[in-house]
């Protein structure tokens, strides 16, 4: 029991460990995870996040690597592992799960979504306690505001719940086909009218985009609750400060996606050691010039007895985002709960910001992010 704080502020026993150990920092995390069931929680009520009508955690995760082997390696044979995961996050106090109905590769698309599905129906959670965010491609066939709905229908029976949490438009088209987008908008607004989703949000919207879907479904009486955007101290440049700054202003919350860099964040990659398939071309780009940064966060790491994934993590709750790091495994989900209870100071957050532009490097930016 105890373990979330265990994780807040250190047990003065790991702190002996950290004396008399070389491997100190090692010992002092692993003796820091929470255990599957915790009593304590990681934050407060208070601290819940208003996204529209709903209450979310300050953190969700993502499950984009549920289903996809090309990126994330997945194995059908990990599902045992990911249930575990699900069920430790759920009892941590972990509501929102952000999914996509183009998750899944080849004969797994929507593996996500069905995965989260029977994940939900096992757990001992009420579904209405679920949040579940899923986003809706704009397929090419996909014209009509109808055609929408039955997207949203699709995603409905493969998560096996009535209403979904989050409806998000996945990605703008109004770069290459711009009346789509308007069926879409309406897609949403039906989705929504019909009571098949709680609140309404898009992804990878720039802020002069997402003005203009705000104002249109306003004018529709459907409020937009929020934006997913690629947000990290990998991806915080100008355009991303701007929409944060629109979302503020708005009342839109930013829900922060690949807030460990694919990976890059968590400390565990180098130029020498790279992951397997297609995100090391991405790595190798980037990790070369990533020094100051990652030694910056592994600096404040040691000195808070956080780890590298946890301090990236908290960055983004402290610009006042709701990150959803990708866990593909319970470990990883353990270690990134420990991102939750405490809040880096406004120094060791400069002391980031700087580093991050002492990295010549971003982040790739999704080619379908307008403007
Ligand atoms: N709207 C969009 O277009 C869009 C785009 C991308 C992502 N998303 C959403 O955002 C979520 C998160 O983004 P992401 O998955 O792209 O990237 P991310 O959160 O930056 O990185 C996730 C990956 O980092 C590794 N990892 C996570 N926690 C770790 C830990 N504590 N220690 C060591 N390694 C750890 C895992 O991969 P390895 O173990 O393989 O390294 C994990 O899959 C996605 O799952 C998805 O739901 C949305």
């Amino acid at each position: 029991m105890a373990s979330h704080f265990l994780i807040s502020s250190p047990n003065p026993k790991n702190l002996l460990l950290s004396r008399t150990n070389n491997h100190s920092q090692r010992i002092i995390y692993q003796a820091s995870l929470p255990t599957a069931r915790s009593l304590v929680p990681l934050y407060w009520p208070w601290e819940k996040v208003k996204i529209g009508p709903l209450s979310v955690s300050p953190m969700g995760f993502g499950t984009w690597a549920w289903g996809n082997q090309l990126l994330w390696g997945y194995q059908e044979n990990m599902d045992d592992g990911l249930k575990e995961t699900f069920d430790l996050a759920v009892a941590n106090g972990i509501n929102l799960f952000d999914t996509a109905d183009s998750y899944g590769t080849g004969r797994l698309n929507g593996q996500s979504e069905r995965l989260l599905g029977k994940f939900i129906k096992g757990s001992e959670k009420n579904e209405d306690d679920i949040i579940i965010a899923t986003k809706f491609a704009a397929y090419p066939w996909r014209l009509t505001p109808s055609q929408f709905v039955n997207a949203c229908k699709s995603s409905l029976d493969r998560l096996q719940i009535k209403k979904i949490g989050i409806g998000q438009f996945h990605w703008s088209t109004a770069k290459y086909a711009p009346l789509q987008e308007s069926a879409l908008w309406d897609g949403l607004v039906a989705m929504h009218d019909k009571g098949l989703v709680r609140a309404v949000g898009v992804s990878n919207y720039g802020p002069k985009q997402l003005l203009k879907i705000h104002d249109y479904l306003k004018s529709r009486g459907v409020p937009l609750c929020s934006a997913q955007v690629q947000f990290s101290l990998l991806s915080n440049g100008k355009e991303q400060m701007e929409l944060k700054d629109l979302c503020n202003s708005l009342g839109i919350c930013l829900i922060s996606y690949s807030p460990l860099g694919l990976g890059m964040l968590t400390g565990k990659y180098s130029a020498s050691n790279l992951p397997p398939g297609p995100r090391s071309f991405i790595f190798r780009q980037i990790l070369p010039g990533l020094n100051p940064l990652l030694q910056s966060l592994n600096d404040i790491a040691q000195k808070r007895r956080k780890t590298v994934s946890q301090i990236a993590i908290n960055w983004c709750i402290c610009k006042g985002t709701v990150p959803i790091p990708g866990v593909k495994t319970v470990r990883q989900a353990k270690e990134n709960l420990g991102a939750l209870g405490w809040r880096l100071s406004s120094d060791e957050i400069l002391e980031l910001e700087y580093a991050a532009k002492e990295s010549p490097k971003k982040m790739v930016q999704n080619i379908f992010q307008t403007r």
